[in-house]
């Protein structure tokens, strides 16, 4: 048995008509994109994380296809995609002939990717909460006109540039945003994302590092 590739989940067909729907369902509902961008932005920075930190093979790339499949359960309903996920990530790796402790790891990764229920459990779960929660961007929303009436939508908006940095040697991980006061105030940034931002205080501190927020380069957290 093989350890499976990024590549070949990018390209397997149920895969990629399962993320399409996926992302397809949930515009119809009027949330944010949750399509191949996100999958593939959560999927590097997975990556990245545990490369930075010196996890060793084959760990990292793990790590990335827990990133791309993620979501991929909003195929079935948004409030159970979290299980959706871990079961359809299952049933693909099976067919990929994937070794079951590498399965395991993955479906445990995508189980608790989501607050308030989500707890870091392995390194690649810790890794996954990070890149997912550091997706917060203006290129998100589907519908800019609805950011006068959606908080969602509206702080998502407010995010021109938002960033994730490693610093093994400190043993930190920073997410750094940039958000145009204008449209959302940091305080409603706080007002959806601070469970988010605790779940990600855990994860980092699974990785044996510290989680700092920065907003317009003021250290929040
Ligand atoms: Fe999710
Ligand atoms: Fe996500």
């Amino acid at each position: 048995m093989k350890t499976i590739t990024l590549e070949a989940i990018k390209t397997n067909q149920k895969v990629i008509s399962f993320l399409e729907a996926a992302n397809e369902y949930l515009g119809i509902i009027g949330y944010t994109e949750h399509g191949f961008r996100h999958a593939d932005t959560v999927a590097h920075l997975s990556k990245n994380i545990l490369t930075h930190l010196g996890y060793k093979d084959p760990l990292p790339e793990l790590a990335a296809i827990a990133g791309y499949l993620h979501d991929i359960g909003n195929v079935v309903n948004r409030q159970d995609h979290v299980s959706a996920s871990a079961l359809i990530s299952m049933d693909i790796f099976s067919e990929l002939k994937v070794p079951v402790e590498d399965t395991a790891m993955v479906m445990s990764a995508i189980g608790n990717h989501e607050e308030p229920e989500g707890e870091p459990v392995n390194p690649i779960s810790a890794a996954l909460i990070l890149a997912d929660k550091a997706d917060v961007h203006r290129s998100r929303v589907r519908n800019p006109q609805m950011i006068g009436f959606d908080i969602h939508d509206r702080v998502n908006y407010a995010v021109e540039r938002s960033s994730l940095q490693v610093n093994a040697r400190k043993k930190i991980i920073s997410l750094e945003l940039s958000i145009d006061t204008s449209i959302s105030q940091v305080m409603e940034y706080f007002e959806i994302f601070l469970t988010r931002m605790m779940l990600c205080k855990k994860a980092a501190a699974f990785l044996k590092t510290d989680f700092n927020l920065y907003i317009n380069k003021t250290k929040l957290l």
